[in-house]
């Protein structure tokens, strides 16, 4: 399969939504599997990244089944997972019922201006169609001198394991996740998704240029993830 360019790669935000309702049964399943159980390791340095103190208000976006949203509470946070695909959230509804999950697109965001102490999204900023329009917003709900943290694939910095990564998750992504899912297509979709997302500096000044303040980031696996982290300006 040849690399797709990021323009190619875009879909309607309806679109994107309908791929992750025919995924949403089996999509944590397939998150454990196809990571080799890393995903666990990675939110666990997300919370630590979001670092919420009890009663913080602390919005998830692209929250899908919410697993990403649960460790917040093991801190006493009120978290609240929201996202665009009604299949992912009615998932994430009938796992935890009692989770707050609120319908909305990352671009226009249902919530008025400073309402959250932080914002975080994780797995879930390569797939909103605009970048710059979803980081604005999250900047707009967030209160002053409150924080984002984004948790996304991203470049790893070694070149021979770059190479190795970059085949193994063209190739067998989209194999390993079609049997589970018998939806193959969508994992050439996410596969592609992630080799044409903008690497960790990239990623940096697209924040710097939304308006978010101290814009900082760190690899975890050697790259395959990188965690930013930046401030809203007081
Ligand atoms: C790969 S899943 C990540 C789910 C979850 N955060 C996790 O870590 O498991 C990406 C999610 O982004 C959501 N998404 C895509 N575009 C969106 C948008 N414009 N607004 C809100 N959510 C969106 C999808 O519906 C999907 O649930």
């Amino acid at each position: 399969m040849g690399c797709m360019s990021r323009a190619s790669l875009e879909k309607d935000p309806r679109e994107v939504a309908s791929m992750f309702d025919g995924i949403a049964e089996r999509y944590d399943l397939v998150n454990d599997l196809i990571s080799l159980g890393q995903d666990r390791r990675w939110r666990r340095l997300v919370r630590d990244a979001v670092a919420a103190l009890p009663g913080d208000r602390i919005l998830d976006l692209a929250a899908g089944t919410g697993t990403s949203s649960e460790p917040f509470e093991l801190d006493g946070a009120v978290v609240v997972p929201s996202d665009i695909s009604l299949g992912m959230l009615t998932v994430g509804k009938r796992r935890r019922p009692d989770l707050s999950f609120v319908a909305g697109d990352a671009t226009a965001l249902p919530f008025a201006d400073g309402s959250f102490d932080a914002v975080t999204i994780s797995f879930g900023l390569r797939n909103v169609v605009d970048t710059g329009a979803a980081l604005r917003e999250m900047l707009r709900v967030v209160r002053p001198g409150g924080r984002v943290v984004v948790c996304e694939f991203s470049t790893p910095t070694w070149h021979p394991f770059r190479v190795v990564y970059q085949n193994y998750l063209m190739r067998a992504l989209p194999v390993v996740a079609g049997a589970v899912t018998r939806d193959k297509g969508s994992y050439e979709y996410l596969a592609e998704s992630i080799r044409s997302w903008p690497d960790q500096h990239a990623l940096a000044r697209l924040m710097l240029d939304a308006g978010w303040g101290a814009v900082a980031y760190r690899n975890v696996s050697g790259g395959i993830v990188a965690l930013h982290r930046a401030t809203r300006p007081a």
